[in-house]
C-alpha cells in the first residue's frame, strides 16, 4: 500500500489540541507559559480560532487579528503548527441582533434566541456572506503564515433548521429531485394513504413536530435534505478557502456516529476526515474492552470514508469530559492506550479538547492538558507528556494505511429508515448496537474491518457483512451479487431488503431487488419477541443459538443449505440460518437475532472460505495492522488492567526498541507496535 503522508512538516505523529488564547489575552504570562508547557508536552500543533469570532470582530466591520498573528508567530517559532478554524461554529451577539435570520427555527418553526453554538441557519444568505467576509479577513491576516498547516471548517456541524428560508430550500430541493413533477413525488411517497396527496411542491412542509410526520418518504428526504443543505453550507466556506489557499487541506470535525447528518456526503467535500472521540470509559454497563471496541468501530467508520489516507483524531479528552451523564476520569494509562488505539486504526494525529481549562462558563470543568492548578507535574500532564514522547518516535508509521479485507455495510439511510419505520418494537431495533457487536467479533479475531456505505466498491474485500440492511439503495443488490459471484463471502440478516430508497416496500418477497435470488430465501413474516422471551436455533454446534427480539419465517429454495432451524414456536423446524452457493462465493442469511457466540462461529466458518487467518487473541487484546509499501506494522493493545503475554510474535518493537522473538509481554493498558 502506498504511503500517504498528510503532514510532512511534522516530525512524528501530529500531537495537538484546541487552544483558546483569546480567553487569556489579559494574561500574557499564561500565554508565554503555554508555549513552554506545550513544548514540554511534545505538542507540535494547536487548533486556533474555533470560537474566536467575537474577538476577531467585536462589532460589525471592526477586525482585530494582531493577537492571532502574535500567537501563531510564537507557536511557530517554537515548532508548533497551527490548524486554523473558521469561526462559524458560534456567532457574536451583534450579528444575531442585526440579522436574526442567522438564528435557526426549531421543529415547530419557532425562532431560537441568541446563544449557545452550532446553531446557525444553513440557508441564510446573509450568514453565508458574513462568514465569507471573516474568512477572507483571516486569510489576509494569516493565510500565508508559514505555521499555517490546514483549515478546520466551523465546528461539529449538526442539527436542523425549520425556518422559512430552509423550508423554501427544501421545496426547491424536492422539485429538483422529483423532476418538477409532483405526481412522481406522490407516487414515491405513497401519499394517497390518509389522503395526503400534494398538489404542488409549495404545499410540502418539513416534518414539523406539530405537523406531518406520517409519510416515511418525507421524513427520510428531510434528513437527506438537511445533510444536503449542511454540505451546501460547508461548501460555501470551502469554496472561499480553496480560492485563497488551494495548497492547504480542509477538514471538519465529525462527532462519533452522530445520527443527524450522513457524514459520507460531507466527507466527499473534505480533504481529510477528522473526528472527536469521547468514549464513556469505565462505565458500569459494559466492560472496558467493550467500550474500547465501540471506539474502534467509530474509528473504522471514520477511516473508511477515505480509505487512501489516514484520518485525524481531532479531539479527545486528556482526562474527563463534562457532558456525559457521569463524568469519570480516565484511569492512569488509559490516555496512552486510547490515543494509540486511534493510531492503530489509521489516525495520524492525537489531539485534544482542550489545551487549558477556562475559568468560567459551560466548559470550565472539562478536562484539559493544563488544569486550573496550572502545573506540569499533574498526573494528566505527565501522561500527556509521556504520550508526546512516544508519538515523536512514530514517524515511520505516518501515512501507512489499514489493509482491511473485510467490510461491514453500515448506512445512514438504513439507520434513519429503521428508526422511523412503524413496526417491530420501539426499544429493540438496535441497528447501531447490532453493527457494533458484530464488529467486535472480528475485533476479537484480530481482523480489521472497514465500515462502509452501500455505494462503496467491494473489490478489495473477501468477506462482507451487511446487518439489518432494511433499505436498499439503487445498485446495492447488483453490487452484492457481483461480489458473491466472483468468490466473496457475504452475510445478511433478518430485516434485509424490505424497502427501496423512498421507503416503499418491495413487492414479491423480501429481501427485494433481486436479493432473494442471491440468498435463495424469502422472508414471509417477521416476529417480534418481548424482552422476556427467547427462542433457540439448532445448529451444528455444541449448544443451540439463542434468539432474542426478531425471528423471520423463511421460505427457502431447494438448492439452499440450511445451517440451523428454529426449535420452538409455530416456526419450530423451519430454516433460520442458510447458506447459498452463488457463483464462486457463498451468501449466508441469518433470519433471527442470535447471540454473538454463535455469530462468531458463523463468521469463523465464513473466514474458512477466505485466505484471512483469524487470530487466537487472549480476552481484552486488540490487534490492528497498518501497512506502508512492503512494511507491515502490527499493533497489540492490552485493554486489561493486568499484564498479558502473547506468543508467536516476531519482529521489532518500536517502543521497547527490541527484537521480539516469540513472547510479547504487555503491561496493563500497554501497547506494542511490531514492525515486520
Ligand atoms: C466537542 C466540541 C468542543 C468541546 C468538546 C467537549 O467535541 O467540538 O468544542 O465542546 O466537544 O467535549
Ligand atoms: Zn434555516
Amino acid at each position: 500500500m502506498k504511503r500517504n503522508n498528510l503532514f510532512p512538516q511534522i516530525n512524528g505523529i501530529l500531537h495537538g489540541g484546541d487552544y483558546n488564547p483569546e480567553q487569556w489575552l489579559d494574561r500574557p504570562d499564561i500565554l508565554e507559559e503555554d508555549i513552554r508547557l506545550m513544548k514540554q508536552a511534545g505538542m507540535n500543533s494547536a487548533t486556533l480560532g474555533v470560537f474566536s469570532w467575537s474577538t476577531y470582530e467585536p462589532s460589525e466591520g471592526e477586525f482585530h487579528f494582531d493577537w492571532l498573528i502574535r500567537n501563531m508567530d510564537r507557536l511557530y517559532e517554537n515548532g508548533i503548527y497551527t490548524i486554523l478554524a473558521t469561526p462559524s461554529g458560534a456567532r457574536p451577539a451583534w450579528l444575531d441582533e442585526k440579522y436574526p435570520e442567522a438564528m435557526r427555527c426549531d421543529e415547530r418553526g419557532i425562532r431560537y434566541h441568541h446563544g449557545v453554538r452550532h446553531n446557525h441557519c444553513m440557508t441564510s444568505p446573509i450568514y453565508r456572506e458574513k462568514v465569507r467576509i471573516i474568512i477572507r479577513k483571516l486569510y489576509e491576516a494569516v493565510g500565508n503564515h508559514p505555521g499555517l498547516l490546514m483549515w478546520h471548517i466551523s465546528n461539529e456541524f449538526g442539527g436542523e433548521c425549520f425556518c422559512p428560508l430552509c423550508v423554501k430550500a427544501f421545496q426547491d430541493y424536492l422539485a429538483e429531485k422529483f423532476d418538477h413533477n409532483i405526481s412522481i413525488l406522490n407516487a414515491a411517497w405513497w401519499t394517497t394513504f390518509w389522503s395526503h396527496t400534494y398538489n404542488s411542491f409549495s404545499q410540502i412542509e418539513p416534518p414539523y413536530a406539530n405537523g406531518e410526520f406520517s409519510i416515511m418518504g418525507l421524513n427520510l428526504e428531510w434528513k437527506r435534505f438537511t445533510t444536503w443543505n449542511m454540505t451546501d453550507y460547508m461548501k460555501s466556506e470551502i469554496a472561499v478557502i480553496r480560492s485563497l489557499t488551494p495548497h492547504l487541506p480542509v477538514t471538519t470535525n465529525f462527532m462519533q456516529l452522530y445520527d443527524g447528518l450522513d457524514y459520507r456526503v460531507l466527507a466527499k467535500e473534505l480533504d481529510i476526515i477528522s473526528w472527536d472521540s469521547y468514549p464513556a470509559f469505565h462505565n458500569d454497563y459494559e466492560s472496558f474492552a467493550q467500550t474500547m471496541g465501540r471506539n474502534a468501530f467509530d474509528h473504522a467508520v471514520m477511516r473508511s470514508m477515505k480509505r487512501d489516507k489516514p484520518f485525524m483524531l481531532m479531539e479527545s479528552a486528556p482526562g474527563l469530559v463534562n457532558w456525559h451523564s457521569f463524568n469519570k476520569q480516565k484511569r492512569p494509562g488509559v490516555h496512552m492506550l486510547a490515543s494509540l488505539q486511534a493510531v492503530a486504526l489509521g489516525s495520524d494525529t492525537v489531539q485534544y479538547f482542550q489545551w487549558r481549562k477556562g475559568r468560567g462558563s459551560y466548559e470550565q470543568y472539562h478536562g484539559a492538558v493544563v488544569d486550573h492548578l496550572g502545573r506540569s507535574d499533574t498526573r494528566i500532564f505527565r501522561e500527556v507528556e509521556a504520550l508526546g514522547q512516544k508519538l515523536s518516535h512514530l514517524d515511520e508509521i505516518k501515512g501507512s494505511l489499514v489493509p482491511a479485507r473485510v467490510a461491514m455495510i453500515y448506512d445512514w439511510d438504513t439507520r434513519w429508515a429503521i428508526a422511523d419505520m412503524k413496526g417491530l418494537a420501539d426499544e429493540t431495533k438496535k441497528y447501531d448496537e447490532t453493527c457494533i457487536q458484530l464488529y467486535q467479533q472480528f475485533l476479537s479475531l484480530g481482523i480489521d474491518v472497514d465500515v462502509i456505505s452501500q455505494e462503496m466498491p467491494l473489490d478489495d474485500y473477501q468477506l462482507v457483512i451487511a446487518p439489518m440492511m432494511y433499505l436498499l439503495k439503487p445498485g446495492t443488490a447488483e453490487s452484492l451479487k457481483a461480489f458473491t459471484a466472483r468468490g466473496g463471502q457475504l452475510l445478511a440478516t433478518y430485516l434485509t431488503g424490505y424497502v427501496d430508497d423512498n421507503q416503499l416496500c418491495f413487492l414479491g418477497g423480501f429481501p427485494g431487488d433481486g436479493l432473494k435470488e442471491l440468498f435463495g430465501v424469502i422472508s414471509e413474516e417477521i416476529d417480534t419477541l418481548y424482552p422476556s422471551e427467547h427462542n433457540e436455533i439448532l445448529m451444528n454446534t455444541e449448544t443451540p443459538a439463542i434468539v432474542k427480539d426478531y425471528a423471520e419465517y423463511l421460505r427457502v429454495d431447494s438448492d439452499v443449505e440450511v445451517l440451523g432451524r428454529f426449535k420452538e414456536d409455530y416456526y419450530a423446524g423451519m430454516p433460520a440460518i442458510t447458506r447459498h452457493k452463488f457463483g464462486k462465493g457463498n451468501a449466508y442469511y441469518v433470519g433471527a437475532r442470535i447471540d454473538m457466540t454463535h455469530m462468531k462461529q458463523l463468521i469463523e466458518e465464513m473466514l474458512s472460505h477466505t485466505d484471512l487467518a483469524p487470530m487466537e487473541l487472549p480476552h481484552g487484546i486488540e490487534c490492528h495492522h497498518r501497512q506502508a509499501e512492503e512494511t507491515l506494522f502490527t499493533f497489540y493493545l492490552n485493554t486489561c488492567d493486568h499484564t498479558q503475554s502473547l506468543y508467536a510474535v516476531y519482529g521489532y518493537d518500536l517502543f521497547s526498541q527490541q527484537e521480539i522473538e516469540g513472547t510479547l509481554s504487555l503491561a496493563p493498558y500497554g501497547v506494542a507496535i511490531i514492525r515486520q
